[in-house]
């Protein structure tokens, strides 16, 4: 509200860039925006961050550039251009935090954190926000298998791979993901190359009390018990168990 100049913003983002954002005011941080349009959020950013940010704005638009002259460094360019991206960090190096509000089409969001994700420092954030975008039918073209949230589904799923023995996929970005965070309309990918480690067990050495382990423990009252003690069985069901259970969750999967 207290730009000079216009934006325009979803009311439920202010507490969310808040949550994420807060550890980084008044450091010396460097701050890339995606979507200037008519520049207002570039001066809340200044307002937020403080004078020591280094905040640089992006946008297809070349008269963005008028916004230099407020202190703002602003690069012209394609989103969804890999050597756009190339370039970019080639001139301003490595950077704290990237917040995408710029085209948020599929395309434009995945090629985005591709390219930016390797380039953030250790402790920094890839923001993409409007990820609503990726259930619009009208101009996005959406639900579907290439959108942004199916994109961060799969790397829900690479940064598991970090645990063993779980197949890994060719394309990954688990060696700089620690942890993703998921809100309405906006995801954040936090990043961290040294805590991405290969995961292992540890044990402690201590006194066991040799325990059963109760994860296949049948009810004595079931019908699968009364079989298994009957047929002098000893099979424990696990995957008939597993069958009928994952029938009684289709529920929660409408
Ligand atoms: C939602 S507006 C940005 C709003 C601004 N952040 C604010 O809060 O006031 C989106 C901007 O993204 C820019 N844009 C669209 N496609 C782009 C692309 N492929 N690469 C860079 N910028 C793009 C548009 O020119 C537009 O200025």
């Amino acid at each position: 509200m207290k730009s000079k100049y216009s934006s325009i913003k979803c009311a439920n983002y202010f507490h969310i860039y808040d949550e994420l954002f807060k550890k980084y005011k008044n450091k010396k941080i460097t701050f890339v925006e995606i979507g200037i349009f008519s520049g207002g959020s570039l001066f809340m950013w200044r307002n937020y961050f403080g004078k020591n940010a280094r905040i640089i704005g992006i946008d297809l638009n070349p008269v963005s550039k008028r916004f230099e002259k407020y202190g703002f460094e602003i690069f012209i360019g394609d989103q969804s251009s890999e050597h756009f991206w190339k370039n970019f960090y080639k001139t301003v190096g490595k950077v704290d935090i990237v917040l995408d509000d710029g085209g948020h089409t599929n395309f434009q969001q995945i090629v985005t954190i591709n390219q930016s994700i390797p380039m953030i420092k250790n402790g920094g954030k890839m923001v993409v926000e409007d990820v609503h975008t990726s259930f619009i039918k009208q101009n996005w073209y959406n639900p579907s298998k290439f959108s942004f949230i199916n994109y961060s589904k799969k790397i829900i799923e690479d940064i598991n791979t970090r645990f063993p023995n779980i197949k890994n996929f060719n394309f990954s970005l688990k060696n700089y993901i620690y942890k993703i965070e998921f809100f309405e309309s906006i995801v954040s990918f936090d990043i961290n190359r040294k805590l991405c480690k290969k995961n292992k067990f540890v044990e402690n050495q201590k006194k066991s009390i040799k325990p059963i382990e109760y994860r296949n423990n049948i009810d004595k009252k079931s019908f699968l018990f009364k079989l298994k003690k009957y047929l002098k069985l000893r099979t424990n069901f696990t995957y008939p168990i597993f069958l009928i259970n994952s029938f009684k969750l289709k529920k929660y999967f409408k």
